[in-house]
């Protein structure tokens, strides 16, 4: 996939097809209008024909006879007065995907007027949602059918600011190619995506991007005292791999942030099985460990100015004759001792020790993505994420930075109550609190090993993947939350005017929306 600029008059461009906004209800505007003047009104009159709603992603399609581009393709960006930009990741995943089954190759792709003086965001919304559209799901069909084909687009910046929109695609193509990477690490299935696949994911992209990797084997794993990740990993055949990824952009800074993931290659439950029923969907386990490594290699790309650790915990969670059992009592790294009265709760115990891990390498800041807790399913539907945190300033300034991207995250709350239902009659902690309020007690768990570092925890159970596909995205895994890591990093890196502008292609990012 190619997503570069072009200067050209709209009327004159030569593609495939031509790909305008519209908003629902609204006369059309901007390149559209120009478009439909030149044409004789053909998408204004298809738009009055009430054949197309105008929800977001809605489309007409016009075919515009003896001009360099062949067909112009409306697609709706919905209400005019709910327009953020990230919706036109949406618009521009819609069109690559509608257009891209249809065998159509090159396309060229016009902003709404609404992204003058936000030109930055905006192309980068639109590379993004041209990447992230193009996410191929058929990787293991001899014969795809619906493998998509556009592999050109073009963004028209006529009007607008060029070296903007340009430095925002850049952006967007670094970020989209991220989500896709975690995509594709989620939808491969455990067979192929052991833990040490995992971990040679993890190297490639260390390379790629001039990141440190540390991999720790389970003796290292052993000699750093990570009892309760060793207690899932020993009831499988594949050997687990404790994965550390570090990318040094600021070395004057003691600040470190630490992105840690759940990296659960596939979930049976362990000795407490799961039912057969969607069993398949636990291959989507590493969904949070997916998300750092391809947050890494995002961050390697558009290198903010500070210092982050990805950590990436990976095993399977098997039954096997040497599976811990219900009851048995494991050690985490920093000494708590913990009751595993249910094996599939294995999510918490493998974070624990990453967690520790964060703090013994320096750790100032953390925050961990897991598919933690069905609870989070029923709680949030698969509308938000649960964020759950102990310290409410650090909370606040990633809700802000993530609230642009269109990932969604919804602050739940935590009471001493739910440490208090992790108590263990016999050692400091038991794995389970009980039904009420599952996700809210998994973070208390998980709370008692982060010491005092600022820290937020995010369930990801009911976002990382979906059943059902959009017109602008298929259905499978999501990519969360590698939007929300890269935006949280950029907004805690420091603004330095001295550097160049591609890391920080808005200038001023308290004015992402419109
Ligand atoms: N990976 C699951 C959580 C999950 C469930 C994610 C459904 C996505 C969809 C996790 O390891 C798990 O099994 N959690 C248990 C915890 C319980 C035993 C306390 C759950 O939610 O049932
Ligand atoms: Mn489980
Ligand atoms: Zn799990």
């Amino acid at each position: 996939m190619q997503v570069y600029r072009i200067a050209d008059e709209p009327t004159g461009i030569g593609a495939g097809a031509l790909v305008v906004p519209f908003f629902s209800g609204n006369p059309l505007e901007g390149v559209a209008a120009e478009i439909d003047d030149a044409l004789g009104g053909v998408i204004a009159d298809a738009l009055s024909s009430g054949d197309v709603r105008g929800k977001l992603g809605d489309h007409v399609l016009a075919y515009a006879k003896d001009r360099p581009f062949r067909r112009v393709l409306a697609v709706s960006l919905g209400d005019r007065g709910s327009f953020e930009p990230y919706l036109l990741a949406r618009y521009a995943g819609a069109a690559v995907r509608y257009l891209g089954r249809r065998n159509v190759d090159k396309i060229a792709i016009a902003l709404p007027p609404q992204a003058a003086g936000n030109e930055a965001p905006c192309a980068s919304f639109v590379a993004e949602g041209v990447i992230t559209g193009s996410f191929d799901t058929t990787l293991y069909q001899e014969h795809p059918e619906r493998r998509l084909a556009t592999t050109d687009v073009a963004v028209l910046s006529h009007g607008f600011n060029a070296d903007e929109i340009e430095s925002g695609i850049a952006r967007g193509v670094a970020i989209g190619e991220a989500v896709n990477l975690a995509r594709r690490l989620a939808i491969t299935p455990a067979n192929d995506m052991t833990p040490t696949k995992m971990a040679e994911e993890a190297a490639k992209v260390a390379q790629a991007g001039g990141l440190q990797i540390d991999v720790l084997d389970e003796e290292q794993a052993r000699h750093e005292g990570m009892g309760s990740f060793l207690s899932v990993a020993q009831g499988s055949a594949q050997p687990p791999k404790f994965i550390v990824l570090r990318y040094d952009g600021d070395p004057s800074s003691k600040e470190l942030l630490a992105l840690v993931g759940k990296g659960i290659t596939f979930d049976t439950g362990g000795i407490s099985i799961k039912p057969a029923e969607k069993m398949e969907e636990m291959k989507y386990d590493m969904s949070g460990g997916a998300g750092v490594i391809a947050a890494m290699s995002a961050l390697a790309n558009l290198k903010p100015k500070l210092n982050v650790v990805g950590i990436v915990p990976a095993t399977e969670n098997m039954p096997g004759g040497k599976a811990t059992k219900p009851g048995d009592i494991v050690r985490a790294m920093n000494g708590k001792t913990i009751e595993v009265i249910n094996t599939d709760a294995e999510g918490r115990l493998i974070l624990a020790d990453a967690l520790c891990y964060a703090n013994k390498l320096g750790a100032t800041k953390i925050v961990d993505a897991a598919t933690l807790t069905g609870a989070c399913v029923i709680a949030l539907g698969h509308a938000a994420s649960a964020a759950v945190s102990n310290d409410g300033a650090f909370l606040d300034e990633f809700l802000t930075a993530a609230r642009p991207t269109g990932e969604r995250y919804w602050h739940m709350p935590y009471y001493e109550d739910y440490t208090t239902q992790m108590k263990s009659d016999i050692a400091d902690l038991k794995n389970t609190g009980g039904r009420p309020a599952g996700t809210l007690t998994a973070a208390a768990f998980l709370r008692e090993f982060v010491d005092k570092t600022p820290w937020i925890h995010l369930d990801i159970a009911g976002t990382a993947y979906l059943d059902n596909e959009s017109a602008w995205q298929a259905k499978g895994p999501t990519g969360t939350p590698v939007r929300a890591f890269v935006a949280l990093a950029e907004s805690l890196a420091p603004l330095d005017s001295a550097r160049d502008d591609a890391a920080h292609p808005n200038g001023a990012r308290a004015e992402l929306t419109v």
